[in-house]
């Protein structure tokens, strides 16, 4: 029989805790156990960033952690970063652009580009000012170096790193 354990975590804000073979991956227990499914699995094995959230304010691949890794850890999820009546900057500045169109990577990259605003701007959290990015001198070749990680198979790129720019006071 697997092996199982109970892990505490906070996600969107609220605690949680979840009982869970000790296999399951962090992706697998936001959309299975907890009806999370704005991250998405694509490959499922590290390659594509479609299940890209926010841990602890950094980005990560959901897919490549276990779920028992993260005790006591803040998660955040696209459902978390804005609702349709409060979209974050980020949401609101994809929609604005066009950034997507099928969307399925859509989740993964809306996190990907906060957590990589956060690191250009280090100490700064979960979002980041017009001022810390510019002073981080993110260009549009910098923006897809960073952004490397988060494939788009409908290769909205170009719309993307607008989306970013706008977002994070670079345009
Ligand atoms: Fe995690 Fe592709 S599903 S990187
Ligand atoms: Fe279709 Fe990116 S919008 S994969």
């Amino acid at each position: 029989t697997p092996e199982t354990a109970t892990i505490r975590l906070k996600v969107n804000g609220q605690e949680r805790s979840l009982t869970l073979d000790t296999r399951t991956s962090l992706l697998d227990a936001l959309r299975e156990h907890l009806e999370l499914t704005g991250s998405k699995k694509g490959c499922d094995h590290g390659q594509c960033g479609a299940c890209t959230v926010l841990v602890n304010g950094r980005r990560i691949n959901a897919c490549l952690s276990l779920a028992v890794m993260h005790e006591g850890d803040e998660v955040t999820t696209i459902e978390g970063l804005g609702d349709p009546d409060h979209l974050h900057p980020m949401q609101a500045a994809f929609l604005e652009h066009d950034g997507f169109q099928c969307g399925y990577c859509t989740p993964g990259q809306i996190c990907s580009a906060v957590g990589m605003l956060a690191e250009s701007a280090p100490g700064v959290p979960s979002y980041v000012t017009a001022d810390l990015a510019a002073a981080a001198a993110l260009d549009d070749h910098e923006i897809r170096e960073r952004m490397s990680g988060n494939i788009c198979r409908c290769a909205a790129y170009p719309n993307i790193v607008a989306a970013i720019k706008q977002a994070g006071g670079l345009a």
